[in-house]
């Protein structure tokens, strides 16, 4: 399990030690929910009672979890009575509806909406980086989830703004198309089947073609010029970390799959190296690091599609700017930026002293 060592000293249990828990899963049918489900399946979490829900688009449709047939359940028509623990990830305005009609029950919300992520009495949490700020979910019994591009980079930048106070960030990202759900996946591959046949493409779900493409364009853009993905990296990190340290970001989607890549220069308050940033990064909970610039070896979204790991390479000393350094991030978006970190957020819900 993981998260603070210390957790278990400071933290009473948030749900009573069973067997199993009711979970239930809303968005079941879509790329995060998906994925939920297989998490949840690998690692073993206690699961009595499985229950998928979705809309009334897919419901009674039949999901398998861990060899069992489970029936998708309707949300507006579903009680969440007697459910511990419910995984949301039905978009914002579902879970801004829904998620307090579940914490009512008693059950704990884990939402991967931008819904709550920014109200000041929820709780956003990864944890590897923040586990103590699950304490304020006793009382509302909402979880944030952050943003995909947030958690990597703030799973890398926690151990050096421990080590050293991290002053600036300034991130340019590389999103792949199933941050935007498994309608943006079915884009990019029939986008892409279309330009190999000399045929025209259609643009339905990503703002621009997608296929041989960039769009430095994710979510809408704000007033001033930042897109809110841009807004949701830089407001997130400050929430997260430290609300003093500075955050700028591009946003750009990519036609990759699976994987969020992320180049970040980062200044610090006073000197860290290369080598100490190599090692820091070394022990640290969840990341791998992978920089061997003579054997050209750095971390790609091709390998860490599948993984559960924040990978990080092409560390180097920023020769423009005193106390800064380059890092190259990649995780597979759908697992360690979703459904990863929300069942990390529910064992964290059971875990007993
Ligand atoms: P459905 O299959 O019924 O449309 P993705 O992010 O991959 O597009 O998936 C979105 C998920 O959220 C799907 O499981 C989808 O269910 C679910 N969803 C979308 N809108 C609603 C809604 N209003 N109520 C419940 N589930 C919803």
């Amino acid at each position: 399990m993981m998260g603070d060592e210390n957790m278990n000293s400071s933290m009473e249990p948030f749900l009573p030690e069973k067997d199993g828990y009711r979970v239930a899963v809303i968005g079941a049918t879509g790329a995060v929910g998906q994925t939920m489900l297989e998490i949840l399946a690998e690692r073993d979490f206690p699961v009595s009672d499985l229950v998928p829900v979705a809309s009334s688009r897919s419901a009674g449709s039949v999901i398998n979890f861990k060899g069992r047939e489970y029936t998708v359940q309707d949300l507006a028509a579903f009680d969440p009575a007697s459910v511990d623990i419910a995984l949301f990830s039905a978009g914002g305005s579902t879970s801004l509806e829904y998620a307090p009609r579940f914490a009512e029950t008693g059950c704990y919300v884990v939402d991967n909406s931008s819904a709550w992520r920014m109200n000041p009495e929820v709780a956003l949490v990864v944890p590897e980086v923040n586990p103590l700020a699950m304490e304020a979910a006793r009382h509302n019994h909402i979880i944030a989830n952050p943003n995909c591009s947030t958690i990597q980079m703030v799973v890398a930048l926690k151990p050096l703004h421990d080590a050293v106070p991290i002053q600036r960030v300034n991130v340019s990202t590389y999103q792949a198309v199933s941050g935007a759900g498994g309608k943006a996946i079915e884009e990019l591959a029939k986008q892409t089947g279309q330009l190999l046949n000399a045929q025209s493409t259609d643009v339905n779900v990503l703002p621009a073609r997608i296929a041989f493409n960039v769009i430095p364009h994710i979510d809408v853009f704000m007033d001033d010029g930042y897109t809110r993905e841009e807004r949701k990296m830089i407001e997130e990190t400050r929430k997260i970390m430290d609300a003093d340290i500075a955050v700028t970001a591009t946003t750009v989607r990519v036609p990759v799959f699976y994987g969020h890549s992320e180049a970040v220069n980062i200044t610090f308050e006073a000197p860290l190296s290369a080598g100490q940033v190599r090692e820091i990064l070394a022990d640290a909970e969840g990341i791998c690091v992978v920089d061997d610039p003579k054997g050209e070896d750095y971390p790609m979204p091709s390998e860490a599609a599948g993984t559960d790991h924040v990978w990080v390479g092409r560390i180097r000393e920023d020769q423009s700017c005193p106390n800064s350094l380059h890092l190259w991030v990649v995780a597979d978006n759908v697992r360690k930026g979703a459904a990863l970190n929300a069942v990390q957020i529910a064992e964290i819900l059971i875990q007993q002293p």
